[in-house]
């Protein structure tokens, strides 16, 4: 299997975990409950500067090559590009609702666990047709040299958050994925 989509679907799996943080604190909220603000920044800080920088770019260019190769794959996958664009317009939303709803706490709790579930979900959904249209259909049209030519052009960058050591602006939000399946009396 090429490199590109292991790293591609190791990507998959950690922006999975970032969703059941997400999950977490929606529902929380969502019932009358606490909600750490922080924690979402947090979330939504990693997604632009990671996934946004690294794994939707390297996407773009696979999906260049997949539809120079096998146009009708292409077209079933659809306008991928466009997908990642209105994926960060969605963060952007629920960026934006994140800081008014901490500034004014008299919004309707509604109105902002409905942004914070738009994105959610088009994430979640854009990550499964991914795993079951575009990677398969990649694998299978892409020639040795396209997967090289992708690798030459993809940026290479450490991930700030899942890696041993997560950067310094990460680190809380590193904590609660380490900490995500132990038991209480284990955590740190
Ligand atoms: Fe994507
Ligand atoms: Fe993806």
């Amino acid at each position: 299997m090429s490199q590109i989509i292991s790293k591609l679907q190791e990507d998959h799996k950690r922006m999975m975990v970032l969703i059941k943080i997400m999950d977490r604190e929606i529902e929380s909220f969502s019932n009358g409950g606490p909600f750490d603000y922080f924690l979402i920044e947090t979330v939504l800080d990693y997604m632009r500067n990671f996934p946004d920088l690294c794994h939707h770019p390297t996407e773009d260019l696979v999906f260049e090559r997949l539809k120079a190769r096998d146009e009708k794959a292409g077209e079933i996958v659809g306008d991928l590009t466009a997908e990642h664009e209105e994926l960060g317009e969605l963060a952007r939303w629920f960026s934006a609702a994140l800081n008014s709803v901490q500034q004014d706490t008299t919004l309707p709790r509604d109105w902002f666990t409905a942004r914070a579930r738009d994105y959610r979900e088009a994430l979640a959904k854009h990550i499964q047709m991914e795993e079951t249209l575009f990677f398969p259909a990649a694998l299978s049209a892409l020639t040795a040299d396209d997967w090289k030519a992708v690798e030459a052009k993809a940026l290479n960058k450490d991930d700030p958050l899942f890696g041993h050591k997560a950067d310094r602006e990460y680190r809380a939000l590193h904590k609660v994925i380490v900490d995500w399946d132990k038991p209480a009396s284990e955590r740190a």
